[in-house]
C-alpha cells in the first residue's frame, strides 16, 4: 500500500534570466505556450492526477502568479456583460477551492532545492511532487501521473529523466546507474552539471520529481553544491541506500520553455498539436520560410 500523493510544489521564484527581456516584469511562469501560461499546464496536470494541495514557491514581483489563481471580477463582468458565456466558463473552470492553493516565499535565490526546502511547512505528509514549470512535458498521460504510477511500484524517490546528448549534460543533473536501459531505473548517484567527460552517463534529470519528506531533513542541512546554490541533486543523491531511488524515462516530449529557443520550439510544438491552428500555423511557416530569403533582418 502507498501513500497517495497530496501534495505539488512549484519552485517559481526565479528570475528567468534565459528569457530576458520578456521575463523582467513578468514571471517566467506566466509565459505562454499558445493560449495559456506555463504555470497553467503544469498545475492542471498535478491537479488531474489527483493531487490536493497546490504550493507555489515564490520570490517578489510574482504577484501575477497569486493572481492567475484568483477570481478576475473585472474581466468576468465584462465577459458576461458582452454575453461571452464560453471565455467565462473556460476561465472559471481554472479556478481551485479556495485554501487549495498555498503560497510560500523563497526569500534568496539560493537554489532549487533550497526553494524546495521552503515549502516544508505547506506540503502535507507523504510522498510529494515537484514540478519546475518550465520543464514542459506533454504527451497522453501526464508525467505527474506517471510518476505517481512508477512509485507506486518502487515507493522512495522516482525523477523524470531523459537522454540528452553528452554535449549536453553540463545544463543537467545527471543519473548514475547499473542498468542504463528500460523506463524505470535504480539510481547509485547523481551529479549535477558535470563536465561532458565526467558525467556518469548522458540520461539527464528533468525537474518533475516525487520526492518522500525525508527530503526536508537533508535540505535543512545542506551546503551549497554546483553553482554555489543547494541543489535539489545533492540532497536526492544523500538519499540514496536510506530509500529506493530511481530515474523515469517517462513518455511524452518535453520542452525546456527556460531558454528562448526553447519556449519558441514550444509554442510551435503546441499549436501543431492544437486542432485549431494547426493547418494555419503549418501554411504561415512554409510561406515564412519561403519568403524569408527575401526579408529583412529583424530590428
Ligand atoms: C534544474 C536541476 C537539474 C535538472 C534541470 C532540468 O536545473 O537542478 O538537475 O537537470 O533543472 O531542467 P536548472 O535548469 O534549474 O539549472
Amino acid at each position: 500500500m502507498t501513500a497517495s500523493v497530496k501534495s505539488a510544489v512549484f519552485p517559481v521564484a526565479g528570475f528567468g534570466t534565459r528569457v530576458l527581456p520578456a521575463t523582467k516584469s513578468i514571471p517566467k511562469e506566466m509565459l505562454p505556450v499558445v493560449d495559456r501560461p506555463l504555470i497553467h499546464y503544469a498545475v492542471t496536470d498535478a491537479v488531474e492526477a489527483g493531487v490536493e494541495r497546490i504550493v507555489l514557491v515564490t520570490g517578489r514581483n510574482k504577484g501575477a502568479l497569486e493572481d492567475y489563481f484568483d477570481i478576475a471580477y473585472e474581466l468576468d463582468r465584462s465577459l458576461e456583460m458582452r454575453g461571452k458565456e464560453e471565455a467565462r466558463a473556460a476561465i472559471r473552470a481554472f479556478l481551485l477551492r479556495p485554501g487549495r492553493v498555498l503560497y510560500v516565499r523563497q526569500m534568496e535565490p539560493l537554489g532549487l532545492g533550497h526553494a524546495v526546502w521552503c515549502a516544508r511547512h505547506a506540503v502535507a505528509d507523504g510522498p510529494f511532487l515537484v514540478v519546475s514549470p518550465d520543464d514542459l512535458i506533454v504527451g497522453e498521460t501526464s508525467s505527474a501521473r506517471q510518476l505517481i504510477e512508477a512509485h507506486a511500484r518502487t515507493g522512495g524517490a522516482v525523477v523524470a529523466a531523459m537522454d540528452v546528448p553528452r554535449a549536453e549534460v553540463g545544463r543537467y543533473g545527471v543519473i548514475d546507474t547499473d542498468s542504463p536501459d528500460g523506463a524505470l531505473v535504480p539510481i547509485r548517484g547523481l551529479i549535477e552539471k558535470p563536465a561532458p567527460e565526467a558525467a556518469p552517463s548522458t540520461l539527464a534529470v528533468i525537474a518533475h520529481y516525487l520526492l518522500p519528506p525525508d527530503v526536508f531533513a537533508i535540505l535543512e542541512e545542506q551546503q551549497a553544491g554546483a553553482g554555489g546554490e543547494i541543489q535539489l541533486t545533492d540532497a536526492i543523491a544523500a538519499l540514496i541506500g536510506r530509500t529506493p531511488v530511481h530515474g523515469l524515462r517517462f513518455s511524452g516530449r518535453r520542452l525546456d520553455c527556460g531558454t528562448t529557443l526553447g519556449w519558441l520550439e514550444a509554442n510551435i510544438a503546441m499549436a501543431l498539436q492544437h486542432d485549431e491552428y494547426r493547418a494555419a500555423v503549418l501554411g504561415f511557416l512554409k510561406q515564412s520560410e519561403e519568403s524569408g530569403a527575401k526579408r529583412a533582418p529583424p530590428v
